[in-house]
């Protein structure tokens, strides 16, 4: 009987023993019985996915989903647009004098390259043999109403490419705020 107690005592002994060996790794999850779905299979974002909708785990925005703060614009690449712009797109500044410092940052960036520093059309890249653009000095553009050079710079016009995606929208309109006063100080 002595020699039995002995013998579980010492079978105890040494499976805590070897159990702290094998057992226990920080860096592992330790033996899980049943654990009733506690995890499941993670997908990766562009990944097959047998359970969703056209067997992609991303899915698709619903259609007409816009992002937020964006405004659709709906004009098409024709004449008859660009005047419907002119109509239809205002200019949100009540005060185009508060825009000017940006609207000029904007030029400078952007425009100059082609439209020269005063709006002659004169700029580095036409020097280098770009077709130059008109002068927005020039009376043609001086009547063109904001909401069309502000279509101009959304869509592009003609050899001048569009600037949708690199200037948002209130600097548009704060870059037209700046070519008017170019236009009025010269001239
Ligand atoms: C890569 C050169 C280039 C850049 C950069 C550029 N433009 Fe132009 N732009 C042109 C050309 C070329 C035209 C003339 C298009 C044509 O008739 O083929 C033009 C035309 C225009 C017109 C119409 C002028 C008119 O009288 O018909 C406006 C307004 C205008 N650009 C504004 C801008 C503004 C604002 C920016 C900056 C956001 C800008 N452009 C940047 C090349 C450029």
């Amino acid at each position: 009987m002595k020699k039995l107690l002995f013998l579980l005592i010492f079978t105890i002994i040494l499976l805590l023993i070897l159990s702290y060996f094998w057992g226990v790794s920080p860096d592992k999850p330790n033996y899980e019985y049943a654990p009733d779905m506690a995890r499941s299979e993670a997908f990766q974002t562009q990944t097959p996915n047998p359970f969703l909708p056209n067997g992609q785990t991303q899915q698709n925005p619903v259609k007409g989903t816009v992002p937020q703060n964006y405004q659709p614009l709906h004009f098409d690449l024709t004449e008859k647009d660009f005047i419907r712009a002119g109509r239809e797109l205002l200019n949100p500044h009540k005060k185009p004098e508060d825009y000017l410092k940006r609207g000029e940052k904007i030029y400078r960036i952007y425009c100059q390259v082609c439209h020269g520093a005063s709006g002659k059309g004169n700029g580095k890249v036409v020097q280098r043999g770009y077709p130059p653009p008109p002068s927005l000095l020039a009376d043609r553009s001086k009547k063109l109403k904001d909401g069309q050079i502000f279509y101009v710079i959304t869509y592009g016009f003609k050899n001048m490419p569009s600037y949708s995606s690199q200037i948002e929208r209130d600097d548009r309109w704060s870059v037209i705020d700046f070519i008017r006063k170019l236009q009025e100080s010269q001239p």
